[in-house]
């Protein structure tokens, strides 16, 4: 996808626009004394900081945990990696391809002493393997987000966590998105679970706890965590609009009429690959059976 823009290969190669080195310049008085080196590949967005009580509303918003790993995609002076690492005890692992910077938040995590937690790396964001990360940050622009979008959905496990300063993700819509005030300017920040992918054709069985068996089938359709699905079951088609999928686990809660009767039916499974595993409550005005789940995908 990114080939097909003006940043060809070539102009990747050639080291950095006239936009981008103007960001850069202004770095700092020592960037601004020695001649610009051309970077390895030109940046896909240049160097802007992120204000600080943005990146801690960042981090806040993603929960972010001692046990969790942190990358922040074209990292910058490194602040949301060495903020992560330091006030959020956190691994973290930052992908910048200017060499200076990287030198820069290198030398920040050696004086703060949490090198041993917090990497940067000097590569291609687009190149870098960051399946190991429970949390993405990033600073980039609209395309580049939507640019990345594939990769993240397929390498993330489900229920990581993104969080964008100031740009969505396409038509992959926030689950959460707030505002930061930042001297009078609002800041907007996005928030992502990455779902499971659930698509496709399931079958399985319904268990009760008299442990008599009913077989079902489930037609699910999924556009990013917005999830239907149909199911047939007992010879009845039950249609589920606005299934909750967050993460690998998967929930529902719905009203309908059966034969004239109220029947509320929840649900609460979670999916691990080609599996579904969960517990379903059904609700009439005369009963309340519950069953065991599960399903595998065809
Ligand atoms: C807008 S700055 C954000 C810096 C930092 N994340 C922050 O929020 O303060 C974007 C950074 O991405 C880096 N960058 C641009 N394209 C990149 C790429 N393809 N791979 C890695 N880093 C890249 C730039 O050099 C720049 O430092």
């Amino acid at each position: 996808m990114r080939s097909a823009q003006p940043s060809s290969k070539l102009l990747r190669l050639v080291g950095l626009s006239a936009a981008a080195l103007s960001f850069s310049v202004g770095l700092s008085a020592t960037i601004a004394q020695t001649p610009p080196t051309p970077l390895p590949i030109k940046p896909d967005v240049p160097y802007v900081p992120t204000p600080q009580n943005v990146v801690d509303a960042m981090l806040k918003l993603a929960n972010v945990k001692s046990n969790d790993v942190v990358y922040d995609l074209g990292s910058g002076d490194g602040r949301l990696v060495l903020t992560a690492v330091q006030q959020f005890g956190a691994t973290g692992v930052g992908v910048e391809i200017n060499p200076g910077l990287v030198q820069r938040s290198q030398a920040s995590a050696a004086k703060l002493g949490i090198a041993t937690r917090a990497t940067f790396l000097q590569q291609d964001l687009f190149q870098t393997d960051f399946r190991n990360a429970s949390v993405v940050t990033l600073y980039l622009l609209p395309k580049i987000n939507v640019q990345l979008r594939p990769k993240l959905l397929s390498d993330l496990k489900p229920g990581s966590r993104v969080v964008s300063h100031a740009f969505g993700m396409g038509d992959w819509k926030p689950d959460r998105t707030i505002l930061v005030n930042d001297g009078g300017r609002p800041r907007s920040i996005y928030y992502w679970v990455v779902p499971a992918n659930v698509s496709g054709n399931w079958s399985g069985t319904m268990t009760t706890k008299a442990g008599q068996e009913l077989p079902y089938t489930v037609q699910v359709n999924q556009a990013f965590q917005a999830v239907r699905a149909t199911v047939k079951v007992g010879g009845q088609t039950i249609s589920l609009p606005q299934v909750q999928l967050v993460g690998d686990r998967i929930s529902l809660q719905q009203r309908q009429k059966f034969n004239n009767q109220d029947v509320n039916i929840q649900f609460n499974g979670k999916i691990v690959g080609n599996t579904l595993q969960g517990v379903a409550e059904i609700k009439t005005p005369t009963a309340t059976e519950q069953y065991n789940l599960s399903a595998k995908r065809s």
